[in-house]
């Protein structure tokens, strides 16, 4: 193919060069006249291992070569890369100007171009951004129309300073952000000899996986390091216990508990967050990120009483009550909380919870339910039918696999309010006003 990389930053240069390796035919940009020269020159602009070489060969093959004029690199190439920088302003945005400025130049250049060309964003941009700045930006200055005379595609870079013309080869995936399927597929080809998953989603998607990804990153950071913190101030090898808690690849490194949903409660997260904190007070030590465990968990608890609350109507039910489908445990619910919160706000409840009405008659947890939720132990009902008839707003608080026909057979003058997203339902199929608390 033939492409143009706009910006010879980190990006940019490992970008070009390596899609030139890979038999492409590629022509770099810059404003900068040095980076531009030093790459004619076959020396990389920027220190990364290996990519002098790779400059060096692909140059020298002519399959590599940089320009400072926009209109030379658009008309001679099919596709246009954006890899310009996106840095942070004082305040914490981000300034847009070097995008916007790379837009409307490269506008300038598909004016008179008659030949339809695709422009992938590379650089990392806040979800919106493609849709209102760099399509906007191409429309003005071209004067052309975006999906019939020029396509857009984001593609989100994942390579790491340092390593990363083997990130680049071998990726975590390589994401395409679309809205028409031709865009797409001119920006896969790129990507023919590269390893790893390809992914494809919608533009806003694939903006907001790129700031997920990093956020992520810096969390896992700043996470191990008060764990290790903690570790020192203990006495324990912090990296033999990184070093275990990796092997975990079940519960410590995988999807599970990634998905966005409900608070967590039971016996065991919430006072476990709590004594480790409390352990990490005792020897003077602060924990930022560890510490905002449960007030993050306490505000998802009180984002679902304010859904309640917007929703005007009175009368409650909530399907599920333990924290989780499957059991009978209560211990620090986040449904009951939630359950008491309305209670105590003068709501009528009606509760369903197939396990907890077996264990309110015979199991461990008889007890527990009896004496110390005896107010809401006699809301519980054991029809999810009588539930429907009594409530104007349903609550799913757990996965439960019967709710998702509970859900078919709502009114359409009901409330959905989905704390955990129902599995094998379409919301089309659910006649009720449905939302998801973060979805
Ligand atoms: N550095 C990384 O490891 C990394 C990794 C993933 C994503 N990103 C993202 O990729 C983007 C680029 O990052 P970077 O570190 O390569 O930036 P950089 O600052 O190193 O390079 C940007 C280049 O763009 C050039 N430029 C600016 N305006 C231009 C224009 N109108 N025409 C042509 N060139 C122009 C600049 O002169 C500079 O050489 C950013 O959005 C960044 O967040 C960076």
């Amino acid at each position: 193919m033939k492409v143009s990389v706009f910006g010879l930053g980190y990006v940019g240069s490992v970008s070009a060069a390596s899609f030139a390796a890979d038999g492409h035919t590629v022509v770099g940009v810059d404003v900068n006249p040095d980076k531009v020269a030093s790459l004619n020159d076959g020396r990389s602009p920027i220190v990364e291992k290996g990519l002098d070489e790779l400059i060096r060969d692909t140059t020298a093959d002519g399959r590599l070569r940089a320009t400072t004029s926009t209109t030379d690199a658009v008309n001679s190439t099919d596709l246009s890369l954006i890899c310009v920088g996106t840095p942070s302003r004082k305040n914490g945005s981000l300034d847009l100007s070097y995008l916007e400025r790379v837009c409307e130049q490269i506008g300038e250049a598909l004016k008179d171009k008659a030949a339809y060309h695709v422009v992938v964003v590379r650089s990392t941009v806040l979800p919106g951004t493609t849709h209102g700045i760099v399509i906007p930006a191409l429309e003005r200055t071209s004067g052309k129309t975006y999906g019939s005379d020029f396509g857009v595609a984001v593609n989100p870079e994942f390579l790491r300073e340092g390593t990363a013309i083997a990130d680049f080869r071998n990726p975590p995936m390589t994401l395409v952000g679309h809205n028409y399927a031709s865009d797409a597929e001119t920006t896969q080809a790129l990507y023919a000899k590269v390893e790893g998953e390809m992914v494809t989603t919608s533009i806003r998607t694939a903006e907001m996986i790129k700031y997920a990804s990093n956020t992520w990153h810096a969390l896992k950071v700043c996470f191990a390091n008060e764990v290790g913190n903690l570790c020192k101030r203990l006495e324990i090898d912090s990296h033999e216990v990184m070093d275990i808690f990796c092997l975990d690849e079940k519960l410590n490194l995988s999807s599970y508990y990634m998905k966005p949903g409900f608070a967590f409660g039971g016996s065991c997260l919430p006072k476990d967050v709590r004594a480790m904190q409390y352990r990490a007070k005792e020897v003077d030590l602060d924990m930022p990120v560890i510490q905002s465990i449960l007030g993050s968990n306490q505000l998802q608890i009180q984002h679902a009483i304010d859904m309640v609350a917007d929703t005007g109507k009175k009368r409650v039910g909530l399907l599920g009550f333990s924290f989780k489908a499957g059991t009978d445990d209560l211990r620090e619910s986040p449904i009951v909380i939630l359950a008491e919160a309305l209670l105590g706000k003068g709501y009528q409840l009606c509760i369903y919870d197939k396990n907890v009405s077996i264990a309110r008659l015979v199991g461990a947890n008889k007890d527990y339910i009896n004496k110390q939720i005896p107010h809401l132990s006699s809301l519980l009902t054991e029809s999810i039918d009588e539930l429907i008839e009594k409530s104007d707003v349903l609550v799913v608080g757990n996965g439960s696999p019967e709710f998702a026909d509970a859900l078919r057979k709502t009114r359409p003058d009901q409330m959905v309010i989905d704390l955990f997203r129902v599995k094998g339902i379409d919301p089309e199929q659910v006649p009720a006003h449905y939302t998801g608390i973060c979805w």
